[in-house]
């Protein structure tokens, strides 16, 4: 069946079956391979993206229920900025980036799309608050350096403003 679904802005139309993960659809037939497989179960958040500004775990939802909702991936964080086309980092991304957070960087497309939307709800999160809402699994353990870049932000008021342009 075709499908119509609004990813990073553009609309999207995909041949595909009524009960096909959204995961399988953004990765194969929109090639967009930020957004990673890892258990399948709605466990580890690897696969983690927005819809309608909300953390969903995209391994767990079929894609025929999104259709026509604002769909946003890892691809679809960082803007395109200045004449020359340059690729802007969401404030997110450029913590991650300050903070040296990633390990083998796996887990963290979905890790930043967790904490973008958490930024959203609450601007300034105490580690009680990220334990809770961030339950992504990182399995080498930058849990630290995670919290330690939420924190840079909270630190920064236009963090969490440019984390609500994505809602
Ligand atoms: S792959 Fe979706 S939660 Fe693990
Ligand atoms: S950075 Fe390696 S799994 Fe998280």
């Amino acid at each position: 069946m075709e499908i119509v679904l609004k990813v990073n802005g553009v609309e999207r139309r995909v041949d595909t079956d009524p009960d096909t993960p959204l995961l399988w659809v953004i990765r194969e037939s929109l090639s967009l391979t930020g957004t990673k497989f890892g258990c399948g179960i709605g466990a580890c958040g690897a696969c983690t993206v927005h819809v309608n500004g909300t953390a969903v775990r995209s391994c767990s939802v079929a894609a025929v229920t999104v259709q026509n909702q604002a769909i946003t991936t890892i691809e679809g964080l960082a803007t395109v900025a200045g004449p020359a086309g340059g690729l802007q980092l969401h404030a997110v991304q450029a913590a991650w980036v300050a903070q040296q957070v990633p390990q083998c960087g796996y887990c963290q497309s979905g890790m930043i799309m967790a904490v973008v939307a958490l930024l959203q709800q609450i601007p300034a999160p105490t580690d009680a608050q990220i334990d809770a809402q961030v339950t992504n699994i990182c399995r080498c353990g930058t849990y630290e350096r995670v919290r330690r870049a939420i924190h840079s932000l909270s630190s920064q008021p236009s963090a969490a403003e440019e984390s609500g342009r994505l809602s």
